[in-house]
């Protein structure tokens, strides 16, 4: 029986949520729309199949077929990134990140990461994640001039607070991470490095961005954001540290693995091998920058002044507008996007001086430079006047007849 009949409020959620995807401008810089063929490997029968372990090492029968996915994840996945050992099995970025740590630290160790604040993720310290309330967090920063990540400091904390692991990685952080910077200052005190680059796969896959694969101990990812796949995480990592990731994240923190969501995963890192996904990715950098730029052009200000990635971080510390009021506004409009803190917000994380935009989702419904340099004056409208529902309303029917032109062509 079909869902509507089954379960009709359900069917009607999804169709409502399927109507918001196709007429707003999705600028939410960590979601994408998938291809068809992960969501109908994430929606296949593989989601019935227990199966604890690994491929030839399971706790279940008749795990014969959701071997060979895995095993197809296992082997892309490596070749995509160039990496010694994969485990797909991470239900998220976050579990990813709890494996590194279950794996190499002991409670009440020290890890640095970046500061939540200034770009960071929840778990990389946050005492509001388990990261921060189960290891002493120390934090580093941006530069207060320019905003970019603060080397000098990251090199006097490490040698103050020897950490045993130092994390690379950013929610929202519009330039290029320094990977090996990085790894001459986990060098120098004797640190785990792990780079978290779940923002940034995508731009990895297609040679867009320096890949950390080479330099750090572990690397966590999602493969929802830039790199286009179904919601999951997933570990790469030295040959070496094989055993201990595979055991931390099952049976050390999670269970049988979602089989479906490996299946799709298994597409994306397919998908992602492909030229047109790479050109893709140069779209979605190309779009940043035009974004970026006429944000600038309409008088907006921009933390570090642009973008090197898909993320532009409009700062709004030096107008009477908040983050959440913009955030506001501009949904509205019918151009989504959230609220984020800039570095050295004076308001709070419900507040916020900021506003995170992205362009993955726009570039895979085929927005180029043109379109999103409309879009971007846009924003910088609603912005100058956000309480003005005639401009609201204007606007968004100028996103929905724009949403018409692109359609998204899975849905
Ligand atoms: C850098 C980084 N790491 C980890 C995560 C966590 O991923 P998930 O939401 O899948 O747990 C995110 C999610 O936004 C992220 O930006």
């Amino acid at each position: 029986m079909s869902l509507k009949l089954v379960d009709p409020q359900i069917a009607r959620a999804i169709d409502a949520e399927m109507e918001r995807q196709r007429d707003n401008l999705v600028m939410i810089a960590s979601e994408n729309y998938t291809s068809k063929a992960v969501i109908e490997a994430q929606a296949s029968i593989m989601t019935n199949k227990y199966a604890e372990g690994y491929p030839g090492k399971r706790y279940y029968g008749g795990c014969e077929n959701v071997d060979t996915v895995e095993n197809l994840a296992i082997g892309r996945v490596k070749r995509l990134f160039k990496a010694e050992f994969a485990n797909v099995q991470p239900h998220s970025g976050s579990q990813a990140n709890m494996a590194v740590y279950f794996s190499f630290l002991k409670p009440g160790e020290t890890i640095l990461g970046m500061d939540l604040a200034h770009g960071g993720h929840l778990t990389h310290g946050s005492s509001a994640s388990f990261s921060g309330r189960l290891y002493r967090a120390v934090f580093y920063g941006v530069d207060p001039q320019t905003h970019r990540i603060d080397f000098d400091q990251i090199k006097s904390l490490a040698r103050s607070y020897r950490p045993k692991l130092i994390i690379a990685g950013a929610s929202s952080y519009p330039r290029v991470i320094d990977f090996e910077a990085f790894r001459k200052i986990a060098d120098d005190v004797d640190a785990y490095l792990m780079a978290d680059m779940a923002h940034i796969a995508g731009l990895i896959a297609a040679g867009l961005h320096p890949s950390p694969i080479p330099l750090a101990d572990f690397v966590t990812s999602t493969t929802h954001k830039t790199l286009r796949g179904p919601r999951g995480g997933f570990i790469l990592a030295k040959a070496r540290y094989a055993k201990q990731i595979d055991s931390q994240i099952f049976p050390g923190i999670q269970g049988g693995p979602m089989m479906h969501t490996i299946a799709a995963k298994a597409v994306a890192f397919q998908e992602a091998m492909s030229p047109e996904f790479a050109d893709y990715q140069r779209q979605v950098v190309t779009n940043a920058k035009a974004l970026g730029e006429e944000l600038v052009a309409q008088g907006l200000e921009l933390v570090t002044g642009g973008s090197d990635n898909h993320i532009v971080l409009l700062n709004l510390s030096r107008t009477d507008l908040t983050g959440a009021d913009a955030e506001d506004a501009l949904g509205k409009a019918g151009i989504v996007a959230n609220k984020n803190s800039v570095p050295f917000d004076k308001r709070g994380p419900k507040v916020t001086s900021g506003i995170r935009l992205g362009t993955p989702a726009l570039t895979t419904r085929g927005l180029k430079d043109t379109e999103v340099k409309a879009v971007a004056q846009w924003i910088a409208k609603i912005l100058e006047r956000p309480y003005d529902m005639n401009l609201l309303q204007d606007i968004q029917s100028m996103v929905h007849s724009l949403c018409s032109q692109f359609p998204i062509h899975n849905l």
